[in-house]
């Protein structure tokens, strides 16, 4: 663990949403001494977490639903880094899994059982079973046969402390979407649960990953909440996830005092007392991360600079692979920022899609300069591969004045994991 000065960290700290729309560019998240001595320290390319800009956001989400009976879940679909996930804990949220492989990490992070709500897809009987052993108690389901292997595989003397819902897919809001289930099956799903004596009890919406319209949220509770109560035995209510992020500085970001205060107040109103489980990821842990690298190589297409840099779209698949975008800044710009380049960052391969920005406004940068992708929190390192056979970053956490290596960076054995290279035959 090495001491941080204060002066060094926190520069983005203040900003938990909406970003000064007079700045042209963000600035990078913390000095260049720091992202020098990171780099020195644990190499290229470097995932660094601010833990204290998570704490803030944490509690700023936290503080913006104020309906009491709020259960907070972050889902770790976006980052499994158990560091993280304690940070998580220690501020009273549980978790929101999406695979069983979720539960497994939440489970070591720290998490009880009672405090992982899964709502998943298309279990297997074992791995049901699996999710079921580990003790969850709160299971969303996305079709009626996974309800039913549920129900048929739930241990006897459990029927008590568990807590079933739905997946709701409801096309006039949720879009043409494969997963859920619409509210005529409603009445045979209540039926089935009925049959092994237990109760339908939840309802769960999920708006659709980074949407940024508040309105896309506040304006469909009504409906929602007029859809979960066709259930008799409804007891609470899961809004998802969904909640967007602005990666572009000067874009407004979903407003979560807004959506709190008017899911706050449609709820309190009901007359009946229904816990609200909240389970956010992108808009969480987006902003908290940075992820460093290194110029290798620029050259000039004309008037286009083209930057080579020691990362790869395999340690960050979203923004080539996925469309989505990640505002890249250096420590020069904010020195000059009047002299700049339509500049394209590119990954150290050849494969045609290793750009991790494109069309980006940089000064002329020089081979050692380091660079730093922002906002690269949530679907970051999940979604990294080892497609292209590059071993994945390190990833480092400030916190509190210190920083501290929280996964060690890959070396290539981790390419030859699980292949078999002896020869031992089977006979036929
Ligand atoms: C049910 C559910 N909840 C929450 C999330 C997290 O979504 P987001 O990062 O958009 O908040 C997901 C993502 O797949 C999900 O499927």
């Amino acid at each position: 663990m090495a001491r941080l000065d204060k002066k060094e960290l926190g520069i983005r700290s203040e900003e938990l949403g909406i970003r000064s729309e007079k700045l042209i560019f963000s600035s990078p998240p913390f000095s260049k001494e720091l992202a020098q001595e990171l780099l020195n320290n644990y190499s290229s390319p470097l995932y660094v977490y601010n833990g204290d800009r998570l704490g803030e956001t944490i509690e700023q989400i936290t503080k913006a639903v104020s309906y009491p009976r709020t259960q907070f879940r972050f889902a770790s679909v976006t980052n499994g880094n158990i560091a993280l996930l304690k940070i998580f804990c220690s501020f009273g949220w549980g978790l929101h899994a999406n695979t069983p492989g979720d539960i497994y990490l939440g489970l070591q992070a720290g998490f009880d059982p009672s405090e992982i709500v899964y709502s998943g897809s298309n279990l297997n009987r074992a791995e049901m079973l699996q999710v079921l052993n580990w003790g969850i108690t709160t299971l969303n389901f996305d079709s009626l046969p996974q309800l039913q292997l549920c129900c048929e595989v739930l241990p006897k003397g459990r029927e008590k402390n568990i807590r079933l819902g739905l997946r709701l897919n409801l096309p006039e809001i949720t879009g043409d979407s494969r997963i859920g289930v619409r509210p005529e099956e409603f009445g045979d799903a209540i039926a089935l649960t009925a049959e092994f004596g237990l109760k339908l009890s939840g309802l769960h919406f999920y708006r659709g990953t980074g949407t940024n319209a508040t309105t896309a949220f506040t304006q469909v509770i009504d409906t929602v909440i007029a859809t979960a109560q066709q259930l008799p035995d409804w007891e609470y209510l899961d809004f998802g996830g969904g909640f967007g992020y602005p990666y572009h500085h000067n874009k407004a970001a979903f407003d979560w005092e807004i959506f709190g205060a008017e899911l706050t107040e449609r709820i309190t109103h009901l007359g009946r007392k229904i816990d609200l489980v909240i389970e956010p990821g992108r808009s969480a842990i987006a902003g908290c991360a940075t992820l460093l690298a290194q110029v290798v190589s620029v050259k000039w297409q004309g008037e286009k600079q083209i930057v080579g840099v020691d990362t790869t779209v395999a340690n960050l698949s979203v923004p080539s692979v996925h469309g989505g975008y990640r505002e890249i800044v250096t420590w020069k710009q904010a020195d000059n920022p009047h002299s700049l380049f339509t500049t394209d960052i590119c990954g150290n391969t050849t494969y045609s899609r290793d750009y991790l920005g494109k069309d980006c406004q940089l000064p002329a940068l020089e081979i050692g300069d380091i660079v730093a992708i922002l906002d690269v929190g949530a679907y970051g390192y999940a979604m990294s591969s080892h497609f292209l056979h590059r071993p994945k970053p390190a990833e480092v956490l400030l916190e509190n004045g210190t920083y501290r290596l929280i996964r060690k960076r890959e070396d290539y054995s981790v390419l030859l994991t699980n292949q078999l290279i002896t020869n031992i035959q089977q006979p036929l």
